[in-house]
This record gives structure tokens, C-alpha cells and sequence, in this order.
């Protein structure tokens, strides 16, 4: 196994406003991550899919220990990395790296591309010299940006989102990594580059033999290049399975939900589209029971009041919800 992590949690202590302070003793906590669990296989492709505020990206930065966890446990590549210090991080880092949402915020502008793909290399003592500037323009071509001599020299101000995108990519490849998290790295590229870019990371995937934690709002790009999904809400696993049950056998309300919103190919065929009362609760103030119940359509007497546990139905498919129990 390559990743495993259990029970995770990450709560963020909500700063009190002085008054808040003479008044009241209590933390209060914003519950981004409230107790997932999950594994990934060495070259899958796990997508975590909800919506804005999920905890999505909490997740990726914790798995990746970025940020340290409140509770639980993280285990790479067979190696319990829940509280190992930055320090004993660091020679692991070269295995686990991160590609972000915002093309234009994730580059150095002083830098060049060719500079900043090569810096990992640097880091981590892997090369130097004409060997390192050798494989960082074999990078720039296995990325698509040639001819890459151009490229090398180039910075990343006259680029545009989708090259800038290559160049993120290229640099979270350069160590050949086993995990790459991927945080929504094709939601700000124009949609007409979208597929071109995920094609590319899925044939990295298969060249370098890396597996993809892979974070998207969009359940259709999830379905498009994942073997495993889950479905988080409010900090938690609300389903998960394999990409193919979850699409033929939907069990949880929300699922159901977010599948009837992506549109169907076919002409003339059409999905009912399960509309969601209202928006997504704060994660300071989750609701009781199940924390879905405000806006289930299904819900029932005891949804309110007890929380469901994450159940498996069939071998690998795993929902928490009473409608199952
Ligand atoms: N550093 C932080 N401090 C306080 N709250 C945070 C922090 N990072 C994220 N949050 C909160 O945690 C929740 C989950 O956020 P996030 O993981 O970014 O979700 P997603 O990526 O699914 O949109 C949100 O309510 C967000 O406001
Ligand atoms: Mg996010």
C-alpha cells in the first residue's frame, strides 16, 4: 500500500474577537477534516470530490504533512510519518509533491522555468549542473512545451495558464515522485485545455508509475481519470468506492445528488436532477447526526440525531448513511 491514513482530522482554532475572549472560555474550532480514512495502491488514481469547503484540500496538505494533523494517522509507503519532524521529512519529500490549483500563484516570477523546475533537483542533491539541465529539458518536452530550449529560458509572465500548468507539472515530476497530490489543477485552465492537461498527467502517471491523489469539485473530471473515488462533505467520507460502482450504483442522497448534475451525453435522454436545499453549512457549526441532514431529501427521524458510520455494502463500497442500516 502506498498511503493509508486513518481516522484524520485537522480542526483549525477560530480566532475570538477580545469580547469573545472576557466572555467565554471556550475554543472554538473549525472542523475542515473530521475523520476520514482511506487508502491508495501504488499508480491509482483516488479522486476526493464535494464541494467548495469540503476539507479537500486540507486533506491533500495533510497526507503530505504540509500541515500537521490534530489526530490520526498517516502512513507512506509502509512508514508511519504522522509526527515525524520537517527535518526527517525532508528525504521523503522527493516522493510525495503537490501540484496546485493556481498556475499563476504556484510559480516564482524571478524565476525562470527552467530554474524553477530544476530547484527540486537542487534540493534534494538528485543532480547538478549539465546532467540536471539535461533532465529538466527532457522534462519540458515530455510536458509538451517545446521546443524546450525556448521554454528553459523563458519566465513564467509570458506564459500562458495552461503552459504554466506544464511547468507545474513538470517541476512536481522532476523528482519522480510516487504521490502526487493534485489539488483542482485543471480549474482555472481554460476549459478547451482542460482534457489536454489531464491527458498528460494520466500518461505521466502510466511513464513514471505514480499514483495521483487527485482533488475536484467535479465529479465528471473525477469519472474521467479515476480508478477509486470519495465523496466528502464537511470533513467527512460520505461515500467511496470504486469509480465504476459509485457511477452504476449510487447509494448515498448526496451522490445521487452531484451525479444528477453532471449532463447526460445522449440526445433526447435526460436525468432528473436532484436539486440541494440550500448551501453548505459552516464547518464551525456542523449539524448533528448526520452531518448532510439539513439538505437531504431522504432524510428521516433518526438523521438528525445520530451520526452514520462509514459502511461497506459490496467489497471496496463504502457509504455512511442510515437509508443502509
Ligand atoms: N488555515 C485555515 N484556517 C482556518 N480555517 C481553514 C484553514 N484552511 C481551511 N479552512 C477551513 O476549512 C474548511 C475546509 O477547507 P478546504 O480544505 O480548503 O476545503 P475544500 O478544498 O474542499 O474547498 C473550510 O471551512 C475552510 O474555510
Ligand atoms: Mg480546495
Amino acid at each position: 500500500m502506498l498511503l493509508e491514513v486513518k481516522n484524520l482530522k485537522k480542526y483549525f482554532p477560530v480566532a475570538k474577537t477580545f469580547i469573545e475572549r472576557l466572555l467565554t472560555r471556550e475554543e472554538r474550532y473549525v472542523k475542515a477534516v473530521d475523520g476520514i480514512s482511506f487508502s491508495m495502491e501504488e499508480g491509482g488514481v483516488f479522486s476526493l470530490v464535494g464541494e467548495s469547503g469540503s476539507g479537500k484540500t486540507t486533506t491533500g496538505k495533510l497526507v503530505l504533512r504540509l500541515i500537521d494533523p490534530t489526530a490520526g494517522q498517516i502512513t507512506f509507503q509502509g512508514r508511519d510519518i504522522t509526527s515525524l519532524s520537517q527535518k526527517k521529512l525532508r528525504p521523503l519529500r522527493k516522493h510525495m509533491q503537490i501540484i496546485y490549483q493556481d498556475p499563476y500563484a504556484s510559480l516564482n516570477p524571478r524565476m525562470r522555468v527552467g530554474e524553477a523546475i530544476m530547484d527540486p533537483l537542487l534540493i534534494h542533491k538528485i543532480a547538478e549542473g549539465e546532467e540536471a539541465k539535461n533532465m529538466v529539458l527532457e522534462m519540458l518536452e515530455k510536458v509538451g512545451l517545446t521546443p524546450p530550449e525556448v521554454f528553459y529560458d523563458s519566465y513564467p509572465a509570458y506564459l500562458s495558464g495552461g503552459q504554466r500548468q506544464r511547468v507545474a507539472i513538470a517541476r512536481a515530476m522532476i523528482t519522480r515522485p510516487k504521490l502526487v497530490v493534485a489539488d483542482e489543477p485543471v480549474s482555472m485552465i481554460d476549459v478547451s485545455l482542460r482534457a489536454s492537461i489531464l491527458d498528460l498527467m494520466m500518461d505521466l502517471r502510466k511513464e513514471f508509475g505514480l499514483a495521483y491523489l487527485f482533488i475536484t469539485h467535479d465529479l465528471a473530471v473525477a469519472k474521467y481519470i479515476s480508478d477509486k473515488i470519495a465523496i466528502m462533505y464537511l470533513g467527512k467520507i460520505m461515500e467511496m468506492g470504486k469509480t465504476r460502482d459509485l457511477f452504476r450504483d449510487p447509494l448515498h442522497p448526496y451522490t445521487k445528488a452531484l451525479l444528477s448534475a453532471i449532463p447526460v451525453p445522449t440526445p433526447g435522454k435526460s436525468r432528473e436532477r436532484i436539486k440541494l436545499k440550500g448551501e453548505i453549512p459552516s464547518a464551525i457549526d456542523i449539524p448533528p447526526g448526520c452531518r448532510f441532514h439539513t439538505r437531504c431529501p431522504m432524510r428521516f427521524d433518526l438523521c438528525d440525531k445520530e451520526e452514520p458510520q462509514l459502511k461497506e455494502m459490496k467489497p471496496g463500497h463504502f457509504v455512511a448513511c442510515h437509508l443502509y442500516s
